[in-house]
């Protein structure tokens, strides 16, 4: 499969890293083409991998991994082009993080509204599904750093993409079990949220490597 990859910071490394090492063909997707992380992750990676501005890696990727900063993200998205995102998944890692005020970070959307929702009014023919953003990056593409059962989230309103966004989740390494659809994509108002609790979290056990496991009465230990 085709993957775009936007962002170049320590996500879009990670997701693209994992992606091409699972055999995708992957482009990483910044500003303007010739980004020095992006040529230099491109090179490292060797075949299958190349990079370019949004708009290219949009038109490039069948599927989409939006891994810019939250408070850029509906800017990044719109320099990628409504038309090249149309009809395609969106897996919206981002977090509407605003550490202007320093930290912790605030949100820039919440309450009664997300990120995840505002891409998929902007991008009403892309099918926009949220998912690993509660987790540190390189949990994302290898559960095991965490022993034992532990949880994700999914979201999106199209049916159909969540499917094929827990194939890659699977190609990923998450269980089925692992991973509790919360329904339509407003479900990302609470998982972004969570990321009050996350940043404090980080600062108690001063380690990213680590997860929330959900279990439900009557419901052998999964939710979904
Ligand atoms: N770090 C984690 O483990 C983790 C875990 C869960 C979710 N997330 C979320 O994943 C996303 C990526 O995180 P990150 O830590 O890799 O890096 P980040 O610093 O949050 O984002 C870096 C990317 O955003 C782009 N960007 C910054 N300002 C921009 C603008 N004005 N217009 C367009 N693009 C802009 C950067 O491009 P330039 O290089 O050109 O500046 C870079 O490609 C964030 O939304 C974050 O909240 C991160």
């Amino acid at each position: 499969m085709k993957y775009a990859v936007l962002g170049t910071g320590m996500v879009g490394q990670t997701i693209a890293t994992k992606l091409h090492a699972l055999g995708h063909e992957v482009m990483m997707g910044s500003r303007a083409r010739g980004h020095e992380k992006a040529v230099a992750w491109a090179k490292g990676a060797g075949d299958r991998a190349s990079e370019g501005s949004f708009a290219e890696a949009a038109a490039f990727g069948e599927r989409i991994v939006n891994c810019t900063a939250g408070v850029h993200s509906l800017a990044a998205l719109a320099a990628a082009g409504d038309d090249n995102l149309a009809g395609k998944i969106i897996v919206d890692i981002a977090n509407p993080l605003d550490f202007s005020r320093g930290f912790p970070p605030t949100l820039s959307v919440c309450n009664d509204d997300s990120l995840g929702e505002q891409i998929q009014r902007a991008h009403p023919k892309a099918k926009v599904v949220k998912t690993l953003n509660t987790i540190n990056c390189l949990l994302m593409v290898d559960p095991s750093r965490v022993p034992g059962s532990h949880s994700i989230f999914v979201c999106g309103d199209d049916a159909g993409a969540k499917e094929e966004v827990l194939g890659l989740l699977a190609e990923f390494g998450w269980s089925r079990g692992q991973v509790i659809d919360g329904g339509g994509i407003s479900f990302a108002r609470g998982t972004e949220a969570y990321l009050h609790l996350w940043v404090r979290l980080y600062g108690v056990f001063q380690s990213p490597d680590f997860n929330v496991e959900l279990k439900v009465a009557g419901k052998a230990g999964q939710a979904s």
